[in-house]
């Protein structure tokens, strides 16, 4: 599935370096709802161990916690699991924020009762790596809960869009592959009894497509990235196709700026 000639272990230290120039945690707390949506869908039960992968400041660990789980949260960026102990010492949340990589999660075989991942594990360059890996740390019978961008939705053109001017790695797998039922269905095969997928909508918010722009551009990785790096001219140009593509989906008119980008929420159980 993956080309063999991919330096993905090149490609995941990229990587880290993206996600730590940005800072995730400004973007993470307005996504707050789909963790609590997510922790509702997979029904959290009080005492479960729970596991967020690829965690960030914590979206999708803190309700988990909230909902009285035993709530761990693993990321590769360490000044975002910061920002998770910040957030979760403001409510008194015993939450444990861990260093590590969702493609070799520091975690014994079978030790959690539900794995999370909010749009997180998605982005690890080797999916069936990964996928084996949140597997791997569920017990039989324990479910996996995903909320994962979908190809075709607003994020997921944002990252085709930001793909087009600066295209990723040859053979390396968009991660929006994981919002598809088809994809997760190859990735977890019969080793998961039930997988339930739906598409939800989350509403991105901001004052203008242009202050969204700037936002996007200081503190999400990705976007900060390619700006970064790209030619003036060639920034400027998906500066501008970004903004079109806020501007184009704006359902708020002149007031202001919202969006509704698809995601699918995933429930799977592991065969036990
Ligand atoms: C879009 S953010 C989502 C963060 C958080 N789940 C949330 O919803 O706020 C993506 C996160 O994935 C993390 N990440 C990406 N690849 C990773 C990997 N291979 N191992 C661990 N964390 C990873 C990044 O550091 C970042 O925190």
């Amino acid at each position: 599935m993956i080309n063999e000639k991919v330096d993905l272990a090149a490609v995941k230290q990229r990587q880290q370096q993206v996600w730590s120039d940005g800072d995730f945690a400004m973007i993470g707390g307005s996504l707050a709802i789909v963790g609590e949506n997510l922790a509702e869908t997979v029904n959290v039960v009080p005492g479960e161990r729970v596991l967020d992968v690829a965690c960030g400041s914590g979206t999708a660990t803190i309700p988990a916690a909230r909902r009285l789980a035993e709530a761990v949260g693993v990321d590769f960026v360490p000044a975002l699991l910061e920002r998770g102990r910040e957030r979760a010492a403001a409510e008194r949340l015993e939450i444990e924020f861990i260093e590590g990589d969702a493609e070799q999660l520091p975690f014994e075989d079978e030790s959690f009762d539900l794995v999370l991942s909010e749009f997180g594990a998605m982005f690890a360059p080797d999916h069936q790596r990964t996928a084996d890996e949140l597997l791997r740390v569920c017990r039989p019978g324990g479910r996996i809960g995903m909320a994962n961008w979908t190809p075709t939705g607003l994020t997921g053109q944002t990252f085709m869009t930001v793909a087009s001017r600066m295209p990723p790695p040859p053979g390396v797998m968009p991660p929006p592959l994981w919002g598809t039922e088809d994809h997760l269905r190859t990735l977890f095969g019969d080793r998961v009894s039930e997988l339930d997928a739906e598409t939800r909508q989350f509403r991105f918010r901001h004052f203008s497509p242009e202050s969204w722009f700037d936002f996007f551009r200081r503190y999400f990785g990705p976007i900060k990235a390619a700006m970064d790096n790209l030619p003036p001219e060639e920034g400027e140009a998906l500066k501008a196709d970004l903004i079109e593509l806020m501007r184009s989906n704006n359902v708020a008119g002149d007031r202001a700026m919202m969006v509704d980008s698809d995601y699918l929420e995933v429930v799977a159980v592991k065969a036990g």
